[in-house]
């Protein structure tokens, strides 16, 4: 029988909001004819970005937006984003040589944090460690935080239209720096890193710095970054946070549209990977750092298929489709991230909009989300809730190399009065009923003394079914008024993903 037991004596913490976190690079469809279509597109909008998606984005209650890349950042200059648009530089950026797309700078600071004021997200700048000096970063801080009336930077946001400082906490420094962010060697990341870190401290400005750290499994990165930086101290050193960025199937060049069984499991032991990840690079840091004071930033991760697919046809690099494959690798993930709220500071799914594992796919007039959207929608309560433990009991899977794959997914939550309960069910092909206990402090429950809670479930009779611009509503979630009480059953259709709420 497969059951889910919540212990309610035993949490981990607050689930941070910025677990639930997003990232938008300045790359192919993200923003141009994606989130932004300008001030005079016929295209409904508020300040040039579209309307449409500037609502349901807010409608998650995203609390934390990285830009402006990715690779992006290490050849971005700030100043060439801000001052009149129409005096801005065109410039070939990181991506050139994939896409030959070059950057219009329509988009620079200032319409980034206009945008994290209109959907409510906090703004999270991944500056460049690669290609600038540590001054040229410095005064972008400096020209984001200081008050009018202060310094001349701050005099000169002002004249481009913000006389208050932009509400800036979240500072990345580096992007990759082991590949696309300059080849680095993790010793020569952390030197370059406290370089950086110890001007921007200069600022007296209350960041949370974030250091460069590994791709995937590499535990290499991680031991020699933590070497360096365990060499100097925290008060020489504000760091607060070391990335990681995690892409499922990246080798694998999947196809996002059509699988097969193997297909489909692959990506779920990719996505559960997603806690030996965590737990590996944990315990390599707690070498250097006992204490943990430094959280685990996952700001990239999700599903990379192959291009091509997105309703742009190739066109906006990396743009991909989605269907539930693609929304269970997020359910599986962020019950992941609930389970260890207590080392992850930070998480930012890639990318928000006609990239990789996308919750947007937009061009002209057409507008959809993606069955990726609605997971996020499904689980915004857990944000700040008390994470709850939960034991699973299912049919495990097993693969040589690999932790064995429980079959059902699921994390728990209490908030404000409000339990909140998300489930996943992997299996490709079996439906699950499902014993929840641990649901009430009663000892047994029946339909007669039950609550009124709700239970949505996001499913597709064909989990290959995407969204598409004709057919925005093709994958979408399904709400039910139901009884709870202990020991009630859930069914979960094959995959699908599912949310308890009372
Ligand atoms: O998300 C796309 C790219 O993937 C990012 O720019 C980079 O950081 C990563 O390799």
């Amino acid at each position: 029988m497969d059951c889910i037991r919540i212990d309610r004596t035993r949490s981990k913490g607050t689930i941070a909001p910025e677990l639930y976190g997003h990232f938008s690079e300045q790359i192919g469809g993200v923003f141009y004819d994606g989130i932004y279509v300008g001030e005079e597109s016929s295209v409904e909008n508020i300040h040039g970005f579209r309307k449409a998606l500037v609502d349901r984005f807010k409608a998650l209650k995203p609390p934390v937006l990285r830009w402006p890349g990715g690779c992006f950042s290490e050849t971005y200059d700030w100043r060439d984003g801000i001052g009149p648009k129409k005096d801005r530089p065109r410039r070939a950026n990181w991506w050139y040589s994939f896409d030959h797309r070059v950057e219009s700078n329509q988009v620079g600071t200032h319409e980034f944090m206009d945008f994290c004021r209109l959907t409510g997200a906090e703004p999270y700048l991944a500056a460049n460690m690669t290609s600038v000096p540590a001054l040229h970063i410095r005064d972008w801080i400096e020209y984001c935080t200081f008050p009018a009336g202060s310094t001349t930077l701050a005099d000169e946001r002002a004249a481009n239209g913000d006389p208050a400082p932009f509400p800036l906490r979240y500072v990345g420094i580096g992007n990759e720096n082991w590949g696309g962010g300059g080849q680095m060697s993790p010793e020569m990341c952390a030197r370059e890193y406290i370089r950086f870190s110890t001007i921007l401290k200069s600022l007296g400005q209350d960041l949370r710095l974030v250091m460069c750290g590994a791709n995937g499994d590499d535990l290499h990165w991680t031991r020699g970054l933590m070497a360096e930086w365990a060499k100097r101290s925290w008060q020489e050193m504000p760091t607060w946070g070391v990335s990681i960025h995690y892409y499922n199937n990246f080798l694998y060049g999947s196809d996002p549209l059509t699988f097969d069984e193997k297909g489909w499991y692959d990506e779920m032991f990719g996505a559960d990977h997603t806690r030996r990840i965590l737990l590996n690079h944990r315990a390599a840091m707690d070498e250097w750092d006992p204490e943990r004071k430094l959280k685990i930033v996952l700001d990239e991760w999700g599903n990379w298929h192959r291009d091509g697919s997105g309703p742009s046809h190739g066109f906006n690099l990396f743009e991909q489709q989605s269907n539930m494959r693609d929304a269970l690798v997020a359910a599986v993930t962020l019950n992941i991230f609930n389970e260890h709220c207590d080392i992850l500071g930070m998480a930012n799914v890639a990318q928000l909009c006609n990239n990789l594992h996308s919750l947007f796919l937009a061009g002209g007039d057409g507008f959809t989300v993606t069955p990726n959207y609605h997971v996020f929608d499904m689980y915004k309560e857990h944000q700040g809730g008390r994470q709850l433990h939960t034991e699973v009991q299912a049919e495990v899977l097993e693969r040589e190399g690999l932790d064995p794959l429980c079959t059902l997914s699921a994390s728990a939550s209490e908030k404000d009065g409000a339990l909140t309960l998300t489930l996943a069910n992997l299996s490709l092909t079996e439906a699950k009923t499902v014993t929840v206990e641990g649901l009430t402090a009663n000892a047994a429950g029946s339909e007669n003394n039950a609550r009124t809670g709700s239970f949505t479930v996001l499913h597709a009779a064909d989990p290959m079914t995407v969204n598409t611009f004709e057919d925005p509503e093709a994958v979408h979630p399904v709400t039910e008024t139901l009884g709870v009480y202990e020991g009630m059953r859930l069914t979960l259709p094959a995959a699908s993903v599912a949310v308890l709420r009372f």
